[in-house]
């Protein structure tokens, strides 16, 4: 079957009519489609009849510094990559389609939104909550898969959806990694080949925490890893590691046991860049 393609709000509902019965699952995407994206939709595919792909770059998630503009647009390509996969439907609105001109009311992340990468992207969560809650509410799926490498955005997501009492179940995606363990990103486009070389600091350093015990030591054999990374040409420029409790994003105490996840940023050359692993503590 033919994929659908609509960006208008109408359109999408007599798409899901013509779709028919069934489960539908959500993935949400800004698109430049890569590996990740494909195990999402293949993911979204295990838990639902029907597959609807949003491609949206979203503006309110962008700080006025940040990449919106020059973000990877690559729709054609996009819609391939849907095809091959069996998606069923394309929502791809413009920004005057989601967006009232008028607009006034959106979703605040609270403190949880400010934090760890809230800490460096004011308003940047109550944006994707904000846009996500939209599509959530246009495409109104049965379940919605994210990707944990935006592990801060998929712990939100959950929070919202049981905080607003959201008829949605929410499913997470392990990350996808190149061989050599850079963490699949539409932003890695961007990168240089020496760009590139430093920033397989980040896995390595995220690898190094992984195999110490105890969040001091974690914390300080992913450092060692990103201050030499920082004498590298370009240089790795540090924005944050943490290692936080994945509900609450937190940093997690000396004597903490279950999950944590260890979480880090940092900028290569023009290109910022996220990466994170969930470990085991105690
Ligand atoms: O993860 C993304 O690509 C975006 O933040 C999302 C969830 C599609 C909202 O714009």
């Amino acid at each position: 079957m033919d994929v659908i393609v609509t960006g208008n709000r109408a359109e999408l509902t007599k798409a899901r009519e013509a779709t028919g019965r069934g489960r539908y699952a959500l993935v949400p995407t800004m698109g430049a489609l890569h590996e990740g994206h494909r195990s999402l939709i293949r993911l979204a595919g295990e838990q639902a009849d029907h597959v609807v792909v949003s491609v949206f770059v979203n503006p309110l998630q962008f700080g006025p510094n940040e990449d919106f503009s020059r973000y990877p647009r690559t729709f054609e390509a996009d819609l391939a990559v849907c095809a091959e996969e069996g998606v069923r439907v394309v929502f791809a609105p413009a920004v005057a389609d989601m967006y009232l001109p008028d607009r006034q009311v959106s979703v605040s992340a609270g403190a949880m939104g400010s934090v760890v990468e809230g800490a460096f992207r004011p308003e940047h969560f109550d944006g994707v909550l904000t846009v996500v809650l939209k599509l959530f509410n246009l495409v109104q799926p049965d379940v919605a898969v994210f990707g944990q490498k935006d592990a801060q955005q998929l712990a939100l997501i959950r929070r919202m959806v049981a905080d607003l009492d959201l008829p949605i179940e929410i499913v997470g995606g392990p990350t996808v990694r190149e061989g050599d363990g850079l963490a699949l990103s539409s932003r890695n486009r961007y990168l240089s080949a020496d760009d590139r070389a430093t920033a397989l600091n980040l896995s390595r350093a995220l690898r190094a925490g992984a195999v110490q015990r105890g969040p001091e030591r974690i914390k300080d054999a992913a450092r060692a890893v990103l201050e030499t990374a920082a004498r590298l040409d370009p240089p790795l420029l540090l924005d944050y590691l943490a290692l936080v409790d994945p509900a609450t994003f937190t940093e997690v105490a000396e004597d903490h046991r279950g999950e944590a996840i260890l979480a880090v940023a940092a900028k290569v050359g023009t290109t910022r860049l996220i990466d994170n692993v969930v470990l085991t503590l105690g």
